[in-house]
């Protein structure tokens, strides 16, 4: 049986299990509840991409919570673009609050360090990033997230809302692009 799939003219094969993703949200989520349970965070989710990592992370939490959604991007197709776009649909109270971002993929890092910055002029507590995956290689500074899922080389990657072209969020694992 093949795990095989296609997404446009694309060809992309299982990386991650959907059982493998679960454990390593879960493990985020007990990062964090035994960082910030009873500090009242602000999740800020990064659309479109984080939003199956969001909702199965806030689930995994052990106290009451709220989460915003933002949309910023910076991807068209394959190759990020260079610029980001930051779109701030952002209207909650967080002054001293801390913040922790949830992000999908971090590859050149410009859009979490845009994010970063944008937020920090509510005067949070903090910012603090948990991401799914991270591509250290592709960095274009170093920057280290406070909560990874996953590290993951330089290959193109879809599934749980990662897409290509718009294609793939709604796959249960993670698949790399096939040959490459
Ligand atoms: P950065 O600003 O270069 O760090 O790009 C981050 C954004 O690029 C992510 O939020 C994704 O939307 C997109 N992206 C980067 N790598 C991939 C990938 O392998 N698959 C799908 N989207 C990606
Ligand atoms: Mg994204």
């Amino acid at each position: 049986m093949t795990q095989d799939v296609q997404l446009h003219d694309k060809v992309f094969e299982l990386y991650l299990s959907e059982g493998y993703i679960q454990e390593r949200v879960k493990d985020i989520a007990e990062g964090i509840n035994r960082d910030f349970s009873g500090k009242d965070p602000v999740f800020v989710s990064i659309l479109n991409g984080s939003f199956l990592f969001a909702a199965d992370l806030i689930r995994y939490l052990n106290f009451q919570c709220q989460i915003e959604f933002v949309k910023a991007a910076s991807y068209e197709a394959m190759q990020s673009t260079g610029e980001v776009k930051t779109l701030i649909g952002f209207n909650q109270a967080v002054e001293g609050r801390p913040i922790v971002i949830i992000e999908d993929i971090i590859d050149t890092g410009r859009t979490i360090k845009q994010l970063m910055n944008d937020l920090t002029k509510y005067n949070p507590e903090s910012v603090h990033v948990a991401t799914l995956t991270l591509k250290r290689e592709a960095l274009i500074e170093s920057f280290d997230p406070d909560y990874v899922g996953f590290e993951v080389p330089n290959v193109f990657i879809v599934g749980y809302g990662l897409d290509y072209d718009q294609l793939g969020r709604n796959l249960k694992g993670i698949y790399k692009l096939k040959d490459q």
